[in-house]
């Protein structure tokens, strides 16, 4: 495959940019061209950023799964699409062709269609990182179902939310998942989630782990079954078929939940045409991505990274996309190099948290492991501080590879500020320029746009991009207030930002009350709201404070109605409490029991100072004054020192 559309040099990204700039219909068309269509767009865009209403490609019909598969069959049928590594190294690599994708995902929308499941159904995906997850969600798109991915360490109840909100009619899941050494029981936690749940009609089991499951009856399949009756349906005389079903360019593709300032997880949504393109342009071009290069991204399919960049950027592009099930830490902090050398990687796409984890083990994992294929690396999900990165660039890139530093967020459905590998220089810890499409302001407060170098603000973006969210599920008030109310014509992302002399941007992190957790997004009330249901919590703050390795690590002060018992263990049972209600990411750091909560006079928590306590920087925390009690800032000040 060729992408006449790859930028080669600074002065090609120079002109595009301009390009998408001053006529970004023209350029879009162009690049959309390149694509398979049922039928081309009457319009490239309409939109306004007041309702908000986004639409790319209007009139057009498609369907993504012809474009990430179907298309390259003639040329590269028996060429891998996936390269899927387990988790434990003694088992078997399983390599899934062109030809063998297609097969399996026309079997699962057979399946998916002897079910019951319709166009715009949502079907909800809970597994492990097995290929057979890949084939879930190309198989919704293929029929046209809504997929909604969960990442597997979620618990019941933030399924349960999710089905609920989603009005999910459909779950496929596994019997299990291997992560390191341990056994996740995807199947148990499905059916606690789905006690009281009215709206999922069939549950889809693939099995992996053999952990002993239940299957209830009439509602439990197993995906073995199921997918053998459909193989009968969908071969016929060694040909494979199943109708792609024709989408229109602004049909939902998928739903995935992330966390907001509020309590509530929202469903991004994003739809076929516009996100295909994006997702597509942007792996193309950050990543340089030339064919039959090897292309391991390090995510989970259930973050956006996974979506875009192993799922749909890379099969779209008719690329190689390397999946594996484990974790970079077992059975050693070499796995992630092992697999490097095994597979001849020439692109690594993985997180700062998980560069800091493995520099903290040493190089001695390096030694011995052929790491030459290495091309590009990058890095994705928070900001990476200068040392990783040149421990990443001269360790693992042996000084040869350009790290794209990409900066974007589930919402915008692909990277948004990057350097391009070794076409648009790099800084260190900088995400740089603004990919062609993508418009960013920097606004103060009150809204205000800041023009020239060397200043800092909010980061906005101005002008729509294909791969934009386009609303919330099931509340589009939600979104219009969330990204389009506070600025006007604006896309608002949450982050603060500095551009320095040279133009370069530099994201500082979040500027609400969203933490990122190990390039986690997590929101302090949803986890406020998790501490809260402890029987013996009162209330509860919770906000970020820096962590070594996670980045930004979870601190929560907490009233507690009895504090006589063994301090530990109740924080050992608040944790708990958070794990069993949102998942182990949320878990707090540290937890610090209080007596009161520093308040305003309007009752409003104010989390500037127990930030800066948590920093541990206590000497100067500003004006405490408009406080309804500040005695309870000294309280909680002398408390921090011994917790
Ligand atoms: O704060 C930014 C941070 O991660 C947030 C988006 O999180 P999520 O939607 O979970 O998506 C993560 C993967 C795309 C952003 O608002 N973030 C992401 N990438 C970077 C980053 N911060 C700094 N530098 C980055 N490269």
């Amino acid at each position: 495959m060729s992408y006449p559309y790859q930028l080669k040099s600074l002065e090609e990204y120079k002109k595009a940019y301009k390009e998408s700039i001053e006529s970004p219909e023209t350029f879009w068309s162009n690049i959309a061209e390149t694509f398979v269509w049922k039928k081309k767009w009457d319009k490239v865009l309409e939109w306004n950023f007041i309702e908000p209403k986004i639409e790319w490609f209007r009139g057009a019909q498609l369907n993504i799964t012809e474009n990430c598969i179907d298309r390259h069959l003639a040329t590269i049928g028996e060429e891998p699409a996936i390269i899927w590594e387990p988790n434990n190294p003694e088992e078997r690599t399983r390599i899934v062709t062109y030809n063998r994708l297609h097969k399996r995902v026309c079997q699962v929308a057979q399946m998916l269609k002897n079910n019951g499941v319709k166009k715009g159904d949502r079907v909800c995906i809970y597994m492990g990182m097995v290929p057979e997850l890949a084939y879930a969600v190309l198989g919704c798109a293929r029929i046209g179902a809504i997929h909604s991915v969960i990442f597997g360490g979620f618990s019941a109840q933030s399924i349960a939310d999710r089905l609920e909100d989603a009005q999910a009619e459909f779950i496929i899941t596994c019997d299990g998942a291997f992560r390191g050494n341990k056994d996740i029981p995807l199947k148990s936690v499905i059916d606690d989630a789905l006690i009281g749940n009215k709206t999922v009609k069939k549950v889809i089991v693939y099995t992996r782990t053999r952990t002993p499951v239940s299957m209830l009856k009439g509602r439990d399949l197993w995906w073995e079954d199921e997918m053998e009756h459909a193989e009968t349906q969908v071969e016929k005389d060694g040909v494979v078929s199943f109708p792609a079903e024709p989408m229109n360019a602004e049909d939902t593709l998928f739903i995935l939940y992330t966390s907001g300032s509020t309590g509530k997880p929202k469903g991004v949504v994003h739809t076929q045409a516009g996100y295909m393109v994006w997702a597509n342009y942007t792996f193309v071009n950050v990543f340089q991505y030339q064919p039959g290069q090897v292309h391991f991204c390090t995510a989970d399919i259930g973050w956006i990274t996974g979506h875009s960049y192993i799922v749909y950027g890379p099969l779209s592009a008719g690329g190689i996309s390397l999946m594996f099930e484990g974790i970079p830490t077992w059975p050693d902090a070499g796995r992630f190099w092992d697999i490097v050398d095994k597979h001849q990687v020439n692109i690594l796409y993985t997180a700062p948290t998980a560069i800091r984890s493995l520099m903290g083990f040493g190089l001695e994992y390096l030694n011995g492991k052929d790491l030459s294929s290495l091309k590009v690396l990058g890095s994705v999900g928070e900001p990476i501080n200068e040392e990783a990165w040149n421990w990443f660039h001269k360790n693992i890139g042996k000084e040869n590879c350009p790290i794209v530093d990409t900066w974007w967020q589930t919402e915008t459905g692909g990277v948004m500020i990057s350097n391009l590998a070794g076409v648009t220089p790099q800084k260190p810890a900088h995400a740089t320029l603004p990919l062609p499409g993508i418009d960013p302001v920097l606004v103060d407060e009150n809204g205000n746009v800041i023009e020239g170098n060397s200043v800092s603000g909010n980061l906005c973006i101005r002008h729509p991009w294909p791969g934009m969210i386009r609303t919330t599920y099931g509340d589009h008030e939600r979104c219009r207030t969330n990204y389009f109310a506070t600025y006007p014509n604006m896309y608002f992302t949450g982050d603060g930002c500095l551009r320095d002399e040279d133009g370069n941007y530099r994201i500082t992190g979040r500027v609400d009350d969203v933490l990122n957790v190990s390039g986690h997004r997590i929101g302090t009330a949803e986890v406020e709201n998790a501490i809260n249901m402890h029987s013996g919590v009162v209330e509860s703050a919770v906000v970020g404070y820096p962590h070594d390795i996670k980045g930004q690590g979870i601190y929560a002060y907490v009233i507690y109605e009895n504090t006589h018992g063994d301090e530990n263990l109740t924080r050992q049972d608040i944790m708990q409490t958070v794990s069993r209600i949102i998942g182990p990411i949320a878990k707090p750091d540290k937890i610090q029991f209080v007596k009161g909560l520093p308040k305003t006079r309007s009752g409003k928590i104010m989390r500037r100072i127990l930030r800066k306590i948590a920093e541990g920087e206590i000497s100067n925390l500003g004006d405490t004054s408009t406080l309804l009690d500040p005695n309870v800032v000294d309280e909680i000040k002398n408390g921090s020192l011994i917790s």
